[in-house]
């Protein structure tokens, strides 16, 4: 099984980044967690990140052909990219959405998701090991 993880815009910057909101574990401590893990269930892990909307879409299109799932935190792309939802609805791939934080305790601007709608579920608010348990909810969703 092979899962692509895709961080949006801003989780570059995780541990400095509002750490009482988005927690002290950096982007990289993120990513070896979940080789880890990975290889722990075996599962083929690609990660990738990137600030720019245009670069996401053309990351999430070239999933297709390689990832049996998609994993990603859209950040604040999740409330106003419309170019996203399209790129996952037209890849047809089981997308599962994460967040950090819980976006329903936070401000009401986040509470709108264009991704959920295409997305098969979603993680929020369990910090990192959301990303953990994404992975495991991969396997199951990718199972035939
Ligand atoms: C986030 C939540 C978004 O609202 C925010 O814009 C982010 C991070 C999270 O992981 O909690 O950049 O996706």
């Amino acid at each position: 099984m092979k899962a692509l993880v895709i961080h949006g815009p801003n989780l570059n910057l995780l541990g400095k980044r509002e750490p009482d909101i988005y927690g002290a574990t950096t982007l990289d401590d993120v990513n070896a967690m979940l080789a880890r893990e990975a290889a722990e269930i075996g599962v083929e892990l690609k990660t990738f990140q990137s600030n720019s909307e245009g670069e996401l879409v053309t990351a999430i299109q070239q999933a297709s052909g390689w990832a049996d799932v998609l994993i990603i935190n859209p950040g604040a792309y999740t409330h106003t990219s419309v170019a996203l939802r399209d790129a996952i609805a037209g890849i047809g791939i089981p997308t599962i959405e994460v967040h950090l934080s819980n976006v329903y305790a936070r401000e009401e601007f986040r509470h709108r998701s264009y991704i959920a709608p295409v997305a098969v579920g979603q993680i929020t608010g369990f910090g990192a090991e959301g990303y953990r348990l994404a992975l495991h909810a991969a396997k199951k969703v990718a199972a035939p």
